[in-house]
């Protein structure tokens, strides 16, 4: 089960929107059962996973705070609801700019208590894409708690939003 709002369909469109050569090599961080990565394969690129309690074939133990790989090492970086849960969003910004080459993109989906577009260019990011995903966000936590299996536990109070970003590494 994905662990994000919009599940597949959200992914899918991260991926299309960022417009990836082809054979792009691409990390998931904080890829928890890391059911994107045969959908990243499906669209052309070469993907690697990693997540702090690894939990699906393919996907390493890591650290996206400090993944410990050569700074430039990938064309584009994928999140989707790990860089809140890590509790730590700029330095999780910081390493993800950090592992980009030059030109490289930023595919992010999460939950937000600033304004996304005005943190991804304080990490150094031109932003491509900002679109809102609140209402989605909302729906998804409701299923969940109704069915009792809300992810990452505690919000904290305040006002919260859900965005899809991509940014560049200009
Ligand atoms: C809500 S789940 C999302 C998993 C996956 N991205 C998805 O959408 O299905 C958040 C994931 O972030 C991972 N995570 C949180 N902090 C992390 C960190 N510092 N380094 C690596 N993974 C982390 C958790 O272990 C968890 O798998």
């Amino acid at each position: 089960m994905t662990r994000h709002p919009g599940g597949e369909e959200s992914t899918r469109r991260l991926i299309e929107l960022a417009a990836l050569p082809a054979g792009a090599s691409v990390l998931d961080v904080g890829a928890g059962a890391g059911e994107s990565l045969p959908l990243l394969r499906a669209m052309g690129c070469a993907a690697a996973g990693i997540d702090r309690e690894p939990r699906g074939e393919g996907v390493e133990q890591g650290d996206l705070l400090r993944t410990g790989f050569p700074a430039g090492s990938f064309d584009a970086v994928l999140s989707q609801c790990a860089f809140f849960v890590s509790g730590d969003v700029r330095s999780a910004l910081r390493e993800a700019y950090r592992l980009l080459r030059p030109g490289g993109k930023l595919l992010l989906s999460d939950v937000f208590f600033e304004q996304p577009e005005a943190l991804l260019r304080g990490a150094g990011f031109a932003v491509l894409t900002a679109e809102d995903m609140t209402a989605a966000w909302r729906e998804y936590w409701l299923e969940a708690l109704w069915r009792g299996d809300a992810p990452c536990c505690e919000i904290p109070k305040g006002q919260s939003s859900y965005w899809l970003v991509i940014g560049r590494k200009d």
